[in-house]
C-alpha cells in the first residue's frame, strides 16, 4: 500500500521530463513464486530541460531492486538513493543506456495494479502510475518510448503470451517453459504498455481498412467463455467502420487484440493494441446478458477502440490533461452508440447520469474543473466530471461549430498533434483555428468547477408582437474558487405555438440559412444577464429551451404544468418533450414530498395519470419515449432538486405516486404488457426490441405494485418461461422488491442454482438483493458478503454488493440508525489495505454528508471521522476522507 502523505500536486509546476527515454527493452521472467523484470532504456537528456545537470530521478514503487548499471556499469548502493516511490542516481551522462532488475510479486498484488494475477492469469494495468509497480521508469504520459518485450513463461499454465504491437518472434526454452518477442512500432506512454500471460482461447476476425490494410483481430477468453465473444466482435468492427466514416480515422496496426479477465478496477484499458477488459464489459449472449449489458459492451468497446486516436496517438501531456482523452472518447462513442440504436434514448440516459451523479459530485467535497489545478492521487480523478462531463464540453463545442467544422478542428487536431502529448488547451485552439470561433471564454468550462445554474423567463409582448427571454447565469463556489466568472453557455431552443413551431427571428442578427424552416436556435449565452428577443411572434409562444441538453446546466424556468403537458406533445425535440415529462414529474412529486413531511394525505396530480393513459393508448409514438415518458424521475434526481435531502420522504412519495399510476392505469398496463408480450421473434439487442422489452417490463414493474395474484402470475411466468436474461432479470427485480414473500426466496434460490457457474450472472443476482427497497436489506447484504459466491478482491463483486447497496439503495443506506454508514465505513477500512482505488470509490456515498438532513450527517460525519483515524490510510482514501471532512 502506498503510504498517505498529504502532498499535493499542482498542475501550475509542471516542468517537461529532465530525460527522455528514445527505446525501452523490457524482458519479462514469470514464475510460480515472482517475477522478475529486466529492462534495457536508452536515455538522454531532454534537450528542452530547465536544468543542464538535473539528476536522474526514476518513479517505482515497492519494488525489489536485484540489479542496477549505467552503461554496464554497475551503480553500488552509494551511487543512488532510494526513498518513497523514486530512486535518484545522482550524475549520469547526456546519454546512456540505463539496466535495471526488478523482482516482483504479481500473486500478492490485490490492488489491480501493476502486473497482478487474476485467477490463473497474468495481466498489467498501468493507467494512471501503475508502470512504476513493475520497473524503474519515467511514468509519465510525456515520456514516450518505442517497447519491445519478451515474455517468457512456463508453457503449460501459460501458452498465450502478449504484449503490444507485433508479434516478432517465439521460441521454446528449457525446462518446460518459451517465449513471445512483441514489438510496438509506435511511440507510447508508459500507461499505455500492456502484457498478458495465462491459458487462454480466442475468436478472430478480420476487418479491411479504408486502405485496404488488412487487420486480424482476436478476442482472448476463458475457454468457458467463447460464445460470448460475438457481440464485442461486431461492435469492434462497426465502431472500426463508423471513426473511418465519421473522423477520418484508419486503425494503424495489423493486429488488434481484446483479452478479457474477471479481476479489474474499472471497465476497460486502451493500452495499444493490447486492449483490456473486465469481462462485465465485453462479454455477451442473450442468455446471460441484459439490454443493458449488450449496450454497455457495445459502448465500451467503441470507447477503447476510439482512444486508439484519442488518447494514443495523440496522448495527454500530464495527468491535468486527462480530459482531453476521456472526455473527446466519451463523446465519441456516445455519437457512436446514438448512430447504433435510438439517440433519444441514449441522450436521455447520459443526461440522467450527469444530472445525478456528475452534478452531486460538482456540488461536493470532490468538486474539481475538467481540468483540474491540482490532486492528491490521481486514480481519484476518474471521475464523472472527467468523463460525463468533458464529454458535455466537447459536445457543446460541436454545438457551437456544428459537426462540419468540428470535423475540420477534430483533423486539425489529429493532425497538428500525431505523435505528442498536448494539452486540453492545444484541443481547444485546434478547434479555434479550424473554425475561426472565439473559444476565450468558453475556455471557463475546463478551469471552473461547478453546475452553472440557468434562471430563465420569457415576456410576450402582444402589441409589438416580441417575445423576450430573459436568462441570469451563476455558479456555486466550490473548494478553491470561490468566484466564478460567467460560462460561454449554448442554449439550443425553438418556440412553439399553437399551430406548431414558430419561425424564429431574432433581433439583430440576420436569418439562420443552415435551417431552412428556422424553428431552432442555439442562443450564445455569454453574460451574467442576457437578454434575446424574438420579432414577429404571433402568439405567446412556449419555449423549448436547452433541446437535447445543450449544456450541462441548471435550468430553472417556470413552466406551468399545462405548459409542460403541452411540450411532452408537442415539442419537436425528443429529448424535451422527455424532459417535460420529467419536470412535470418533479412538481407532482414535490408536492408529495411536502405532504409526507407535514405527515399530511395527499393524491397525486390528476393530470400525471391522464398524461399516462395518453401515452399508454397512442400507437402512434415510439415505445422507448413512452417507458422513458412513464418513469417518474428517479430519487437521485429528486435527491438532486430538493436540498437538503430527505431520502425517506422522497423515497415515501415516488413509491406512492408510482402505486397512483399502478392502480389508475391497471388495464393499459396490462393491455400493453400482453400485447408487447406477443410481440417476441428472436432475441437480437436492437433498438426496437429494446424499446420493446422497456416498455413491456416497464409495465410489469406497475402491475407488480399491485400487489395482486394476477400480477404475480404475470411475473412468475415471465421469470420461469423468458428465453432471454433481460426478460428474467425484469421479472426477479419485479419480485424481490414485492411483497410475495414465500415465492421471492424461491426464486432467488432457483437462479443462483441456475446461474452459478456464470459469475456475471451472480452479480446480478448480488446487486438485485442489495438493491431492494424493503427493510431487512442490509441485514441480507452482509449475509451475502459471507457467501461462497462473493471475494472481496474482485471488484465486479464489491460493486454488485456493496457498491450497489450504498450507491442505488437510499432508503436502505440511510436508514435512521446509521447502521449503513457504519457498514461502507467498516468495508472503507477493509479494503483500504487490499485495494485502495476501490475503497476510495465506495466512498462516495459518504462524501456527500453535507447534503442530508442534521441527523444523517452528524452520523455520516462520525463514520468519516472513524476512517480518518485509521493508522494506515492509503493515499487514495486519505485524499477523499480529508477532503470530505475539511
Ligand atoms: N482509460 C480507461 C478508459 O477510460 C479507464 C481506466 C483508467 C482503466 C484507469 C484502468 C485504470 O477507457
Ligand atoms: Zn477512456
Amino acid at each position: 500500500m502506498r503510504d498517505a502523505q498529504a502532498t499535493t500536486i499542482y498542475l501550475k509546476d509542471y516542468q517537461v521530463p529532465d530525460f527522455l527515454i528514445d527505446r525501452t527493452a523490457l524482458h519479462f521472467e514469470i514464475f510460480d513464486s515472482h517475477t522478475l523484470v529486466h529492462s534495457t532504456l536508452a536515455m538522454r537528456r531532454n534537450p528542452a530541460a530547465k536544468n543542464a545537470s538535473a539528476p536522474l530521478v526514476l518513479d517505482g514503487c515497492e519494488l525489489e531492486l536485484e540489479a542496477l548499471s549505467i552503461d554496464d556499469q554497475a551503480v553500488t548502493e552509494s551511487g543512488y538513493e532510494s526513498a518513497g516511490e523514486s530512486l535518484t542516481i545522482h550524475t549520469v551522462p547526456d546519454s546512456f543506456t540505463l539496466r535495471c532488475t526488478t523482482r516482483i510479486y504479481p500473486q500478492n498484488n490485490t490492488s489491480l495494479e501493476g502486473l497482478y494475477k487474476s485467477s490463473t492469469m497474468y495481466c498489467t494495468q498501468c493507467e494512471a502510475e501503475g508502470f512504476r509497480k513493475i520497473t524503474y521508469f519515467l511514468d509519465r504520459p510525456d515520456v514516450m518510448s518505442v517497447y519491445t518485450v519478451t515474455v517468457d513463461a512456463d508453457s503449460k499454465r501459460c501458452p498465450v503470451l502478449l504484449s503490444n504491437g507485433n508479434l516478432v518472434s517465439t521460441e521454446t526454452l528449457e525446462g518446460g517453459r518459451h517465449r513471445a518477442v512483441w514489438e510496438d512500432p509506435h511511440k507510447k506512454p508508459a500507461y499505455l504498455f500492456a502484457l498478458v500471460a495465462g491459458d487462454l482461447e480466442r475468436v478472430s476476425d478480420t476487418f479491411t481498412t479504408m486502405n485496404g490494410r488488412k487487420v486480424d483481430l482476436h478476442i482472448y477468453v476463458e475457454e468457458k467463455d467463447l460464445d460470448k465473444c460475438d457481440h464485442a466482435m461486431l461492435s469492434l468492427k462497426n465502431a472500426m467502420t463508423w471513426d473511418e466514416e465519421v473522423y477520418g480515422r484508419e486503425y494503424d496496426l495489423d493486429i488488434f487484440n481484446i483479452v478479457a479477465v474477471d479481476d479489474f478496477n474499472m471497465g476497460a484499458m486502451e493500452n495499444k493494441s493490447l486492449n483490456i477488459f473486465n469481462t462485465s464489459c465485453v462479454l455477451a449472449s442473450p442468455g446471460t446478458t441484459t439490454d443493458a449489458g449488450f449496450q454497455r459492451v457495445e459502448g465500451v468497446v467503441a470507447h477503447e477502440y476510439f482512444h486508439n486516436w484519442s488518447g494514443n496517438r495523440v496522448t495527454c501531456r500530464d495527468w491535468f490533461q486527462l480530459s482531453l482523452k476521456e472526455g473527446f472518447t466519451v463523446f465519441r462513442d456516445a455519437e457512436f452508440s446514438a448512430d447504433m440504436g435510438s439517440r433519444v434514448v441514449k441522450r436521455v440516459e447520459d443526461v440522467g447520469l450527469l444530472r445525478t451523479a456528475q452534478f452531486a459530485e460538482d456540488a461536493g467535497p470532490m468538486a474539481h474543473p475538467v481540468r483540474p489545478d491540482s490532486y492528491m492521487e490521481i486514480s481519484n480523478f476518474y471521475t464523472v466530471t472527467i468523463y460525463e462531463k468533458g464529454a458535455e464540453v466537447v459536445r457543446m463545442i460541436h454545438t457551437l461549430l456544428g459537426p462540419e467544422l468540428f470535423r475540420k478542428g477534430s483533423d486539425l487536431y489529429f493532425d497538428r498533434f500525431d505523435g505528442q502529448a498536448v494539452t486540453c488547451e492545444d484541443f481547444v485552439k485546434a478547434m479555434e483555428d479550424a473554425s475561426g470561433m472565439d473559444l476565450g471564454q468558453f475556455r471557463l468550462w475546463y478551469s471552473q468547477a461547478g453546475t452553472p445554474q440557468v434562471d430563465a423567463r420569457g415576456e410576450y409582448d402582444a402589441e409589438a408582437n416580441t417575445y423576450t427571454l430573459t436568462f441570469k447565469q451563476s455558479c456555486p463556489k466550490t473548494p478553491g474558487q470561490p468566484q466564478k466568472e460567467p460560462f460561454h453557455i449554448p442554449i439550443a431552443m425553438g418556440l412553439l405555438g399553437d399551430a406548431g413551431a414558430l419561425r424564429l427571428e431574432l433581433k439583430g442578427e440576420a436569418p439562420n440559412p443552415d435551417t431552412a424552416d428556422n424553428t431552432h436556435t442555439v442562443l450564445h449565452l455569454k453574460q451574467a444577464e442576457q437578454q434575446f428577443v424574438f420579432e414577429n411572434v404571433p402568439e405567446k409562444p412556449v419555449p423549448s429551451l436547452l433541446r437535447g441538453f445543450s449544456a450541462p446546466v441548471k435550468l430553472q424556468f417556470d413552466y406551468s404544468r399545462d405548459e409542460l403537458l403541452f411540450l411532452m406533445q408537442h415539442d419537436d425535440d425528443g429529448f424535451n418533450r422527455w424532459e417535460a415529462a420529467q419536470q412535470l414529474g418533479v412538481l407532482a412529486l414535490k408536492e408529495l414530498v411536502a405532504a409526507h413531511q407535514n405527515n399530511e394525505v395527499r393524491a397525486l396530480d390528476e393530470r400525471l395519470i391522464t398524461a399516462g393513459r395518453n401515452l399508454l393508448n397512442d400507437d402512434s409514438l415510439d415505445l422507448a419515449m413512452v417507458a422513458l415518458m412513464l418513469t417518474l424521475p428517479t430519487e437521485a434526481y429528486m435527491a438532486e432538486v430538493m436540498q437538503p435531502v430527505d431520502v425517506l420522504s422522497i423515497h415515501a412519495a415516488r413509491m406512492q405516486a408510482r402505486l397512483e399510476l399502478a392502480t389508475a392505469l391497471k388495464e393499459e398496463f396490462t393491455n400493453t404488457y400482453r400485447t408487447l408480450s406477443r410481440r417476441q421473434g428472436d432475441y437480437q439487442p436492437s433498438a426496437e426490441q429494446i424499446a420493446q422489452r422497456s416498455l413491456k417490463n416497464l409495465c410489469l414493474q406497475y402491475l407488480m405494485l399491485l400487489n395482486d395474484e394476477h400480477s404475480l402470475q404475470v411475473c412468475m411466468e415471465q421469470l420461469d418461461t423468458s428465453d432471454n436474461m433481460t426478460d428474467r432479470i425484469a421479472a426477479l427485480v419485479a419480485l424481490v422488491n414485492s411483497e410475495h414473500e414465500p415465492q421471492k426466496a424461491l426464486a432467488l434460490q432457483k437462479f443462483y442454482q441456475d446461474w452459478q457457474h456464470e459469475p456475471l450472472v451472480i452479480n446480478q443476482w448480488f446487486q438485485i438483493q442489495a438493491t431492494s427497497h424493503l427493510p431487512g436489506t442490509l441485514k441480507r447484504v452482509q449475509e451475502l458478503l459471507n457467501h461462497p459466491a462473493f471475494e472481496i478482491r474482485n471488484p465486479n463483486k464489491v460493486r454488485a454488493v456493496i457498491g450497489a447497496f450504498c450507491g442505488q439503495n437510499a432508503v436502505n443506506f440511510h436508514q435512521t440508525d446509521g447502521a449503513g454508514y457504519r457498514f461502507l465505513a467498516d468495508r472503507v477500512i477493509e479494503l483500504n489495505t487490499l485495494n485502495p482505488q476501490i475503497a476510495s470509490r465506495l466512498l462516495g456515498p459518504l462524501s456527500k454528508w453535507r447534503k442530508y438532513l442534521p441527523e444523517q450527517q452528524a452520523l455520516m460525519k462520525a463514520e468519516l471521522e472513524r476512517i480518518a483515524a485509521e493508522p494506515k490510510l492509503s493515499r487514495d482514501v486519505f485524499e477523499v476522507v480529508s477532503k470530505s471532512l475539511a
